[in-house]
């Protein structure tokens, strides 16, 4: 564990002027990051506001999990995204920032092979490292606000994990071997986010696919891909330019996934 806690001010000068980070809330203990950039979105707050905290009590993970969130060792901040794209591309937004956090992962854990299973879990060596939750706000023709929740294992111990995640989570600390600064981490994946979103708004999907794809470690293996009351069993072929999941059913055909968890059957 760091035990340093973050300095704010400090941060808040680093990311002055920029696009995301323009404003920063930091909090040492809320329930959930998420539930605090929702409420903030919902009140007007700007694109771009940040909310940061160092312990979250209720954090929450995708499909009604939880997220373990203790002190001193994490990252768990939410982002406020105001995007102008069209309602049916916003997932692109979540695979977005899931480029952006496993390309500063990469950077801050040399010694681990990176990935990112579909759509958005920071997997290293068969274990996550990072989750995201994306919660967003529609009217009927446009997107109001995208709440882009990232939450990073940074120099979580394995002891002090909880048995539930043992063995399926990992952290920069246990991968690395030494305590990652927090600090310089959130900056880094705030400015990856930062210039990935760009890209996206630029070009379209197809702008970051190809890099997208190069963490892309389930070509060819079986998985299973849970949907709300279906289940898809088949063969990953990789992700479309417009970051749907390829899948090869078990009766050869080619089926494009939009939303889903995707189980590996195979190592
Ligand atoms: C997942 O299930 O993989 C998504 C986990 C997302 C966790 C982060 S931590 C910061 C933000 N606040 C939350 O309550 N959840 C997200």
């Amino acid at each position: 564990m760091d035990r340093m806690q973050f300095d704010a001010k400090a941060l808040q000068s680093r990311l002055t002027g920029r696009r995301i980070g323009c404003r920063l809330h930091y909090e040492e203990t809320v329930d959930s990051t998420n539930r605090i950039a929702l409420e903030l979105a919902r009140v007007g707050a700007p694109e771009g506001t940040v909310v940061l905290a160092d312990r979250q009590t209720a954090g929450r993970g995708r499909m009604q999990r939880s997220w373990q969130s203790p002190p001193g060792c994490n990252l768990y901040l939410s982002i406020i995204l105001r995007p102008t794209i069209p309602q049916q591309e916003a997932s692109q937004i979540t695979l977005m920032t899931g480029l952006a956090a496993a390309e500063a992962v990469s950077e801050a854990c040399p010694e681990g092979r990176v990935g990112i299973k579909w759509p958005n879990d920071i997997m290293v060596k068969g274990e996550k490292l990072a989750g995201i939750l994306t919660e967003s706000s529609c009217d009927r023709e446009r997107i109001l606000y995208v709440i882009l929740g990232i939450g990073v294992n940074v120099n979580f111990p394995r002891e002090l994990m909880p048995e539930s995640i043992r063995g399926i989570a990992t952290s920069l600390l246990i991968l690395g071997g030494k305590a990652v600064d927090r600090s310089a981490f959130v900056l880094q994946l705030i400015q990856n986010l930062e210039r990935c979103y760009g890209e996206l708004e630029e070009g379209g999907f197809s702008f970051l696919a190809e890099r997208w794809a190069g963490f892309f470690r389930l070509k060819g293996k079986r998985v299973r891909v849970q949907m709300l009351e279906q289940a898809i069993l088949g063969k990953a072929m990789g992700i479309d330019i417009d970051g749907a999941l390829i899948l090869e059913d078990e009766r050869g055909f080619v089926q494009r996934i939009i939303a889903g968890e995707v189980i590996p059957m195979e190592s």
